[in-house]
């Protein structure tokens, strides 16, 4: 395996492998000294061209877990800003000499594009609306550590589809693993093809509560929503916020999961944010072992994690 780019490709096989090695990295990760020398002398750039806060730290810690290098473009400070093209700006980079690039653009296919033009590796750590496969599969690891397994498990994925490359990307994932998964969203916020995905529709909240083991909340993406798209936040959350009473509704097995940055008082409430059930901050924890995971995959010519780990 060359990149990841998108979890089709990885099979329900692909996705296990890499949710079994995932649990080597967690051991690694509760250790006092949280560093194992598998990629010692690889250099890994984080290339973003959107915002973020959690992917880039995230990919950014599990690199420096693994003993790897790093380095961190910046796009406001960088030669972009005088208009160099993305092809550019790669093979400048490609010709420092590194072993993986992580792309994250607005443009759905870029990292794609990248992928095409290095023979690096290449991440896909978000890209437009179409996928973010490493949240995938730290949000299959996080309801995995819970529950076991995903086959059967119900989940609802509630909010914005139409913007979310989280939810196109766990739909995939949460598929494939056996899960049955309903959608929740108004029709204005659910994509086209909908239809032949392998999901249910619903269209309010209060009508899956009582049927699911994992309510997922999808952040309400403002900065992408073209004008007029829902009435107006309040009715949003009243449709489809989880609720202080909503989230009572749901019952303690249930879990309550986000990808991150949380619009608190609209898709989710304070109550539901930070109640025992909610695994919103393990799932950010668990990014950092999913990430070491895919690195090690990608870069780790072969080693056996067992003898890495050993090393120290
Ligand atoms: C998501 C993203 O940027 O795709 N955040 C994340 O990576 N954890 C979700 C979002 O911004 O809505």
């Amino acid at each position: 395996m060359k990149d990841l780019l998108d979890i089709a490709p990885l099979g329900r096989a692909g996705i296990e492998t890499l949710l079994d090695l995932t649990d080597h990295f967690v051991e690694v990760n509760a250790r006092t000294i949280r560093k194992v020398p598998a990629l010692r002398g690889r250099t890994i750039v984080s290339l973003f061209y959107e915002d973020s806060t959690r992917t880039r730290l995230s990919f950014e810690t599990a690199a420096k877990r693994l003993g790897a290098d790093v380095m961190t473009f910046s796009v406001s400070s960088s030669s972009v800003a005088k208009g160099e093209s993305l092809r550019d700006t790669v093979k400048t980079i490609d010709a420092f000499g590194v072993d993986a690039f992580v792309v994250r653009h607005s443009s759905a296919g870029a990292p794609h594009m990248v992928a095409r033009w290095t023979d690096a590796s290449v991440v896909n750590g978000g890209d437009g609306w179409h996928a973010h496969p490493t949240q995938a599969l730290l949000d299959a690891y996080t309801i995995r550590s819970r529950r076991g397994r995903l086959d059967g498990c119900r989940i609802a994925i509630v909010g914005d589809v139409l913007h979310s490359r989280v939810a196109r990307s766990n739909v995939e994932a949460f598929g494939l693993l056996g899960a049955e998964i309903t959608l929740v969203a108004p029709p204005t916020l659910l994509p086209p093809a909908v239809s032949t995905w392998p999901v249910r529709v619903a269209h309010h909240i209060d009508h899956v509560l009582d049927d699911i083991d994992v309510c997922y909340l999808l952040r309400m993406q403002l900065e992408r929503q073209a004008q007029g798209l829902v009435p107006s936040l309040r009715e949003y959350t009243s449709c489809f916020g989880l609720t202080a009473d909503r989230h009572r509704r749901l019952g303690p097995e249930a879990l309550v999961m986000h990808p991150g940055p949380l619009n608190r008082g609209v898709e989710i409430s304070q109550e539901a944010a930070d109640a025992p059930n909610s695994v919103i901050t393990q799932q950010v924890a668990h990014g950092v072992s999913v990430r070491m995971a895919v690195l090690f995959r990608l870069l780790g010519s072969g080693q056996q994690i067992e003898a890495v780990s050993e090393d120290l």
